[in-house]
């Protein structure tokens, strides 16, 4: 009798010696690495596209984006801005003399290449930005995909 509870105990301690040792080992090693700090976040794009909005696009399209009648279209909720990638990117890029309707109003004085000397994120930066101020929501522009567009 004595001894099956020898046996007993020593099967416990072994087991739980082994449950011990068991949970220790997997315990993940790396949980406290955070991810690496990503500079593309939409966030930080629309950031550093406000700046380069005022510095280069307010003028004429004003700071709420509603722009001046007859002369600047609006970038609020125009198929434009919310519609196409590839197109609103070549309008920064290369200007825009098509000339456009938008609510009703016609608007033909063209527009200069802006973003001629942009680098490929600061086109996506301003473009992200406007896509996501002004009342518009739609998704960030990518610094490849201006790369893509360039001859
Ligand atoms: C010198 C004035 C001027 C500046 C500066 C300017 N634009 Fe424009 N923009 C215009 C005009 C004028 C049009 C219409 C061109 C046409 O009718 O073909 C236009 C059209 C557009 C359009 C397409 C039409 C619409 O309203 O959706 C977008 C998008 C746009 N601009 C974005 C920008 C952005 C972004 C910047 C800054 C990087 C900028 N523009 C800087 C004058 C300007």
């Amino acid at each position: 009798m004595k001894k099956t509870l020898i046996v007993l105990v020593s099967l416990l301690v072994v087991t739980a010696i082994l449950l011990i040792s068991c949970g220790s080992s997997s315990t993940p090693e790396t949980s406290s690495l955070a991810p690496a700090a990503s500079f593309s976040t939409p966030e930080l794009s629309i950031g550093r596209g406000e700046k380069i909005y005022t510095q280069y696009c307010l003028a004429c399209h004003q700071a709420d984006g509603s722009g001046v009648p007859q002369l600047n279209p609006p970038l609020k909720n125009t198929a434009y801005v919310l519609g196409d990638e590839s197109k609103l990117i070549s309008i920064v890029m290369n200007g825009f003399t098509e000339g456009v309707e938008i609510n009703g109003e016609t608007y033909t004085n063209p527009m200069p290449a802006v973003g001629a000397n942009f680098k490929d994120g600061e086109i996506a930066d301003v473009l992200t930005y406007v896509r996501n101020s002004f009342g518009n929501k739609a998704s960030a522009i990518s610094a490849d995909h201006v790369k893509a567009l360039r001859k």
